[in-house]
């Protein structure tokens, strides 16, 4: 199922400044290009983290941590900066309407998502091959 979200005006946005939002915890970027916008998820690659607000540079959405770059048209990585990625990051589909630019969000994307202090708990448990019915066992 998708969704077309409501992301600004595209007068109001700029070529500088990525537009930064949250969608059912989802982290989107959507970014101006002359009369086009392309919008990924704010997720970044190297170590999942959300890029809030990436910055951009010379047609690049660069992750704040890191540094890596992304290109902003397609985001594929440009430079890695010797930071290990198997992806660039995550497009997602974008229209224009009467002047609004909209993102379709999918249920897909709900992958991207934060997670939890316990979700991270259990997943470093499941790591290593413990169970919560293992604990307290002697
Ligand atoms: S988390 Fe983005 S470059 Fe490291």
């Amino acid at each position: 199922m998708a969704e077309m979200i409501r992301v600004a005006s595209l007068d109001e946005m700029t070529e500088t400044m990525a537009v930064c939002l949250n969608h059912r915890d989802i982290p989107y970027c959507v970014i101006k290009s002359g009369d086009t916008v392309q919008a990924f998820i704010a997720v970044c690659p190297h170590e999942n983290k959300v890029m809030n607000p990436p910055l951009v540079l010379d047609g690049c959405l660069v992750c704040p941590f890191h540094k890596v770059a992304f290109d902003a048209t397609s985001g594929a990585v440009r430079e890695a900066r010797n930071k290990r990625l198997t992806k660039g990051l995550s497009p997602v589909q974008t229209g224009i309407l009467a002047g609004v630019v909209y993102l379709q969000a999918q249920i897909e994307h709900q992958s991207f998502a934060p997670l939890s202090k316990w979700q991270r708990f259990i997943r470093i448990f499941r790591r290593f091959g413990l169970r919560a019915t293992s604990l307290g066992k002697g």
